[in-house]
């Protein structure tokens, strides 16, 4: 059978082959847990490889199959998994006893130093927590804590974790755009007072401002979209909205939890030159582990601090700075650190060579395939990418919303078939892609762009 549901049934038959021993834990997990598993992007159809362990760039399944890997643990793993240095400085830390919660402790006090750098050095203050949807959530309620306003604006795209206030205009849908609630559950009051702007447009942010200004606690906004397309914000972009957030009193927040640490040793706002009120951080700094944080300027941080219903109640949770985890993290970022003249620029040619390079063995089949996660006048190379299918060829790919549209975007071709027609290839990816990491090798690379061909092949065979 020729078509979609051809190239499905193929794809899934060629999977089941390769990974018998995955699905019977599958079936066995779907009693338990919900949907089979602990989060929802893992857990593709017809359902997932079981992971048995994972090193540098691969990642191995209890069936014995080995895959390149380019999820890389959400894209924390910069470093590749498992990396030998952050093992045993770990190992090291919890022979000393160091595997203990609870208590100020470790070397949270140091990688509190490395973050404040991050972000341009000055009177800033840190607060750890543990997941990067908890420091988006604990910036904002300091925002409206501090501002006493009501009203949350973020830009349509953005996903910022699973807070209530930012549950907002992440997917896109035909009949209302980037203005839908992503979840059950809300409070409707949140929900509305969660405003929508356009990523990159400063007519737009202006309109919403100008409308809102003095009753919009904050804005929130990824200085390199992530979830959103893989999409620089331009340098124009962010210099405005750091004057009108300045200008109306609005707290200015940058989510960095994918971009800090990914293209340079710091958060990226230091390539841009525009220093956020608030920046929240997470994936990378943690080595691996569970570490999230918020930093920003004394003045705002010590709202946590304020006694009584004024005080913001931002604690960190039970394993907030964990002190095995702050290891982790300070060994990374000081590897990050010492290393980036090598490091980052490796990162930015393979990045490069693998955008490049599957546009090339799509285009070979006479397949339109685009590449997101290039950099701009201020990033100057970047290891992520993700891969577009437009319906029309020419459609620019540079906007969330003509990405996230189905109708100009074949979205079930890259969340389903070419994440199957890879697996069987040995690649493992999201959104079609995904992010190098600094222990991906030159073979690594031309494996990969040679799966990709494969994958092309069998859709031209079965689709064209
Ligand atoms: C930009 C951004 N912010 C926040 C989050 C939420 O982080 P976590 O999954 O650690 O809760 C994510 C997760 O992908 C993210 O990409």
């Amino acid at each position: 059978m020729k078509g979609m549901d051809g190239l499905r049934g193929h794809l899934v038959r060629e999977y089941r082959k390769r990974t018998a021993k995955s699905r019977a834990v599958f079936l066995r997990a779907r009693k338990v847990m919900i949907g089979g598993g602990s989060h929802t992007i893992r857990l593709w159809k017809p359902y997932p490889f079981l992971a048995a362990g994972a090193e540098g760039p691969e990642v191995r399944d209890i069936d014995g199959n080995t895959y390149v890997d380019y999820w890389q643990g959400h894209y924390a793993n910069i470093l590749g998994h498992n990396p030998g240095l952050i093992r045993r400085g770990m190992s090291a830390c919890v022979g000393r006893g160091a595997l203990h919660t609870g208590f100020e402790a470790g070397h949270q006090i140091e990688l509190a130093e490395a973050l404040v750098r991050a972000v341009g050095g000055g009177d800033a203050k840190v607060r750890f927590t543990t997941s990067g949807t908890l420091a988006t959530m604990y910036a904002v309620m300091l925002a409206q804590g501090l501002t006493g306003r009501d009203l949350v604006l973020k830009v349509g795209g953005g996903w910022h974790g699973a807070s209530p206030y930012l549950l907002k205009g992440v997917n896109f849908r035909a009949e209302e755009g980037f203005e839908g609630r992503e979840s059950a559950g809300l409070l409707d009051d949140i929900v509305r007072r969660t405003l929508i702007t356009r990523f990159n447009d400063g007519d737009d942010l202006r309109r919403v401002v100008k409308a809102n200004g003095d009753r919009i606690a904050c804005f929130i906004v990824e200085p390199f979209l992530g979830v959103g397309g893989f999409l620089p914000a331009s340098r124009e972009y962010l210099e405005l909205a750091r004057s009108l957030t300045e200008r109306h009193g609005i707290i200015l927040i940058f989510d960095e939890i994918i971009s800090g640490f990914r293209f340079c040793p710091a958060g990226v706002q230091t390539l841009y030159g525009v220093r956020p009120d608030l920046t929240t951080f997470g994936k990378i700094i943690g080595g691996g582990h569970a570490v999230a944080a918020v930093v920003g300027p004394s003045k705002l941080m010590e709202g946590c601090e304020r006694s009584g219903r004024d005080r913001v109640m931002f604690e960190g949770g039970t394993f907030s700075s964990h002190a095995e985890y702050m290891k982790a993290g300070l060994i990374m970022l000081g590897h990050l650190a010492r290393g980036a003249a090598t490091i980052y620029p490796r990162l930015a040619r393979a990045g490069e060579k693998l955008r490049r390079g599957v546009e090339r063995a799509f285009a070979a089949e006479g397949i339109a395939a685009r590449c997101t996660g290039d950099g701009n006048d201020v990033i100057r190379g970047s290891s992520l990418f993700m891969v577009h299918f437009p319906r029309e060829k020419e459609a620019a790919c540079d906007r969330p919303e003509v990405l996230h549209d189905e109708r100009r975007m074949d979205r079930v071709l890259r969340e389903d078939l070419l994440k199957l027609a890879l697996l069987i290839n040995g690649v493992n990816v999201v959104h079609g892609g995904g992010a190098v990491s600094a222990a991906h090798r030159e073979r690594d690379i031309e494996a990969t762009l040679a799966a990709y061909g494969e994958a092309a092949r069998l859709f031209k065979k079965y689709l064209g």
